[in-house]
């Protein structure tokens, strides 16, 4: 055994060996040497129904492949709920490091569940180890190990379960993959990574280890609660099989039974264990615009003027680190946006209903007691730095030249942050910001290893850069035309012996050093993967203390799971390219619909490099259908506000109209989300599980439960061939019937101003009468409704208001629409006064002209009505003020 043991170490380190030669960091490890280990034998098996321990003893001399391997595990299965089982394997002698709780709160277990009684179940087998998990009705089994021995040592951690052949695995983010995962050779690796260009297949910034399967008998989720560094690996070779490959922490394993008809329920389990996503402001669902690169106030003034002076409604205007004096985080360039016409601009936007929003970054520039720049100064009084093993704080190179960072696991770290954000972002005397953007929380860094001068470093790479642009007028007129410990030793925190497969190399490559020593010992190693999401929830928490009891906007480019608690999140640097655009639909679906991370977006037009006319004009159009629309991009590309083309223009007017008309149907998604989890979008297999040829799409989604979003995807086309599942749709535009036929549909001649649009039948539509510049004079429109039935004749939905800013709203309209036997019926708690009507209603797919229409009872004058014979469309005036229940009823 122990010669057997030293040639699997040999193999694994002469493959890592060559690797690393070879400039690439990933360890190879040929499966057949891992499966060949001898694995645990489990013993001392208890169990009290809903709750089973096991010792787990090493056999023999274990396998040794990346260290020794630990002896003797503990392992405790929870039945926590009906439908979850918890599994987690630790060390049964110490303390291995575990995500804390205070950045990940553990989900509420049920204490009574029987296990007979539970959807799923745990079994084992004990020599060696190995567990399944299956479905109790059917015995459906759902994960196995069999076969693949457990291996559990200090730096590395193996699982590796069986799947169905091709198997449908959807998560596992943040990465650019298709929706539906390739299962032929994939390599997902968790570590956050400031990933310029998004690439194919490489590591991103987010951390999301969940995945869902969906199989034609149902649909389960698997959640590996672990920040450490993962490669996690799908591939068919020798039957399709799923493997976690993990560099620390414990195997702490969340199985969600799902649903054997719906889909949703696996993302309601998911919400149960990571939150369910925050309630965010009625206004952030407006158009944002922003760029890297507006050189100075009277640019950024400028931009506003121009989209009013274009129609195209502007909610919200962002700022990027452009306004920084020297690129360091709370302060403003004195001389290209001083502090009295940068509020001028806040206070306009703030006179005509519109918002702002500026970047903070995590790291703070190094200075001399001399500059006097008090960010530094007090974060080292404070004494809330990331600090290296020497006891000092870790420099980093960011923007505007050597940085620290803060540690967010420092107790007094959010009173820092908490304060920073007062002064700086004063409505009083600062910048009264009404949203927060965090960006380079991986956390970044352009320090190339082994960074051992970040000084030099800062100063070849020319940061922070010198302005070298004219200084504006300071009085140019602007608008003028409108606690875990890790006791485990010699661990390498720089150099693991499993090398991830990290697109940046080493894993302390372009990040903060993976020695760090947070504030309660942690090491950096471990909790690298929560930066971002611990930077989310100070600022989330300094934003909620400048306006207290409102709702927060913070969007960040880092998460961790269980982020959308408290944030959003845009995808990060993509490009311009067509490519990009199609991939920003799967990338969204991981955050909207798996991650409950739903308040996502792409930059629309893209990034990095110079957008296209008609490009930007498809783009703008899927944008809508982002829940968060912004259209930013980089300093070195060209302007692509969508004033700046004819054609980009009137996509752009096009789409917000339709945008905004249907912006109280997706806030109340999003209420829905925030109670209990239902995706605020979802992918076509969510709505036709059975129909396997839903299960690939991903450049086709639902947003909200009913409109169907089939954008032309090819580069510069205009022509688009989607899927329609045997089903009845209504062509949004027309709203004449459209029958599936679970085949494909070609549309010719689609214009770049129009995107192709269909409500699913079953849907009752709760749609504002018309548009508007702003979300303030949207909300005093009236509402229509739209009744699409479905193939049974019958639709639902479900409209609730409120006042689209408190946390806890003093008052709800929260009401249902019904249709069946060609009634319809508005009820429920009409709470809030939305201080609007319902101007009409229109019913879809009726066969033939009225004979009656009622309203309440009452028959209404033929004036009242109109019926379109060849769209199918019954058209209703109805004009009741929306504050009660009411029916309307057609005759055949
Ligand atoms: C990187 C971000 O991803 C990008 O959106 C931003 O414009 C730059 N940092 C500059 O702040």
């Amino acid at each position: 055994m122990a010669r057997k043991t030293l040639w699997n170490a040999l193999r694994v380190f002469v493959l890592a060996s060559l690797l690393q030669a070879t400039g690439l960091h990933a360890t190879y490890v040929d499966p057949k040497v891992l499966d060949a280990c001898p694995g645990y034998s489990a013993s001392n098996v208890k169990s009290n129904g809903a709750v089973l321990t096991a010792d787990l003893s090493l056999n023999g001399q274990g396998c040794n492949v990346f260290g020794q391997d630990i002896k003797r595990l503990g392992l405790t299965v929870t039945y926590e709920t009906d439908t979850r089982i918890h599994v987690k394997i630790v060390d049964a002698n110490a303390t291995r490091y575990e995500v804390p709780e205070a950045v990940f709160p553990r989900p509420a277990a049920n204490g009574h569940v029987s296990p007979h009684a539970a959807a799923i179940q745990f079994n084992y087998t004990a020599s060696p180890f190995s567990f399944t998990i299956y479905r109790t009705a059917s015995r459906e089994v759902l994960f196995s190990t069999a076969s693949h021995p457990l291996i559990f040592e200090p730096q590395y951690l193996r699982v590796k379960t069986s799947l169905p052949d091709n198997a449908n695995i959807y998560g596992l983010g943040e990465h650019t993959h298709p929706f539906h995962l390739p299962t032929d050779n994939t390599t997902l690796t968790l570590w956050s990574r400031d990933a310029y260009s998004i690439p194919v297949g490489t590591n991103l910034y987010g951390n999301h280890p969940v995945y869902f399967e969906h199989r034609t008998t149902g649909t389960h989720g698997v959640f590996l609660l672990n920040s450490d560094g993962m490669d996690i690996k799908i591939t068919n070779s020798g039957g399709t099989s799923l493997e976690y490959n993990v560099i620390g922490g414990v195997l702490d394993f969340y199985f969600l039974a799902g649903s054997t008809t719906d889909p949703t329920a696996v993302a309601r389990q998911y919400a149960e264990v990571v939150g369910t996503p925050a309630e965010v402001p009625y206004w952030s669902f407006g158009l944002h615009q922003c760029r890297f690169g507006y050189k100075n106030y009277i640019d950024v003034a400028g931009v506003i003027t121009n989209y009013s002076a274009a129609g195209i409604p502007l909610e919200t205007m962002w700022t990027d680190i452009d306004y920084m004096d020297r690129r360091r985080i709370f302060t403003l360039d004195p001389s290209y946006f001083p502090l009295k016409r940068m509020r001028e601009i806040v206070d306009y936007l703030h006179a005509h209903d519109q918002r702002y929003i500026v970047m903070t970054d995590p790291a703070i520039a190094v200075t001399e007691p001399s500059e006097n720049y008090g960010a530094y100064e007090r974060a080292v009084k404070a004494d809330v730095l990331l600090k290296g093993p020497d006891g000092n704080a870790t420099l980093g190179v960011v923007w505007p030249g050597v940085t620290v960072y803060p540690d967010w696991f420092h107790p007094k770290t959010n009173e820092y942050w908490n304060n920073e954000f007062a002064m700086f972002y004063s409505p009083e005397n600062g910048l009264n910001i009404d949203g927060a953007w965090i960006d380079m929380n991986e956390p970044a860094s352009f320090c190339n290893l082994p960074c051992t001068d970040p000084f030099q470093q800062a100063k070849d790479q020319g940061l922070p850069p010198k302005r070298t642009d004219p200084i504006p007028d300071p009085n140019a007129p602007i608008f003028v035309n409108s606690s875990s410990v890790r006791l485990v030793k010699r661990d390498d925190f720089l150099n693991p012996p499993y090398a991830i497969n990290n697109a940046a190399g080493l894993i302390s490559s372009h990040t903060a050093f993976t020695n760090s020593k947070h504030a309660n010992g942690l090491i950096e190693y471990d909790t690298h993967n929560l930066y971002g999401t611990m930077m989310s929830s100070a600022t989330h928490k300094a934003m909620l203390a400048r306006r207290p009891g409102k709702r927060t906007f913070v969007i960040t480019r880092s998460t961790f799971a269980g982020a959308g608690r408290e944030v959003g999140k845009w995808l990060g640097d993509n490009i311009s390219l067509w490519t990009q655009y199609r991939f920003s639909i799967a990338g969204m679906l991981g955050f909207a619909t798996i991650y409950q991370i739903p308040m996502v977006g792409s930059d629309i037009c893209g990034f990095g490099g110079d957008t296209t006319e008609n490009l930007c004009a498809r783009w703008a159009m899927l944008g809508a259908f982002y829940p968060f629309m912004r259209n930013h991009n980089q300093d070195t590309s060209i302007s692509q506000e969508f004033y700046r083309w004819a054609s980009v223009t009137k996509a752009a007017k096009n789409v917000l109209d339709i945008r905004y008309r249907l912006l109280d149907y997706v806030y109340t998604a999003f209420h829905q989300a925030h109670l209990d989890g239902t995706p605020v979008l979802h992918p076509m297999w969510f709505k036709y599980p059975k129909d396997t040829n839903t299960y690939p799409i991903d450049l086709q989604f639902f947003y909200g439960d009913s409109i169907l979003v089939s954008p032309v995807t090819a580069d510069d086309s205009t022509s688009v061939t989607f899927y329609l599942p045997q089903d009845i749709f209504y062509d949004f535009a027309t709203l004449a019937p459209v029958r599936g036929t679970g085949g494909p549909v070609t549309l010719n001649n689609v214009s770049f101003t129009e995107i192709p649009l269909h409500i699913r039948g079953g849907a009752v539509l709760p749609l504002r009468a018309q548009s508007a510049m702003t979300t303030t004079e949207l909300r005093k429109r009236d509402f229509e409704f739209v009744v699409a039935p479905g193939t049974d004749g019958s639709a639902s939905g479900q409209l609730y208001i409120d006042d689209g800013e408190s946390i806890t709203p003093p008052s709800a309209m929260d009401v249902k629409m019904v249709f069946k036997n060609r009634r319809l019926t508005v009820q429920g708690n009409f709470g809030f006064q939305a201080g609007v009507k319902t101007s009409r209603v229109r019913f879809l797919g009726v066969a033939k002209a009225p004979k009656h229409v009622q309203l309440n009872g009452k028959m209404l004058a033929q004036a009242a009505y109109a019926y379109d014979a060849t769209k199918q469309v019954l058209d209703v005036t109805v004009g009741l003020p929306l504050t009660g229940p009411f029916t309307l009823q057609y005759d055949a």
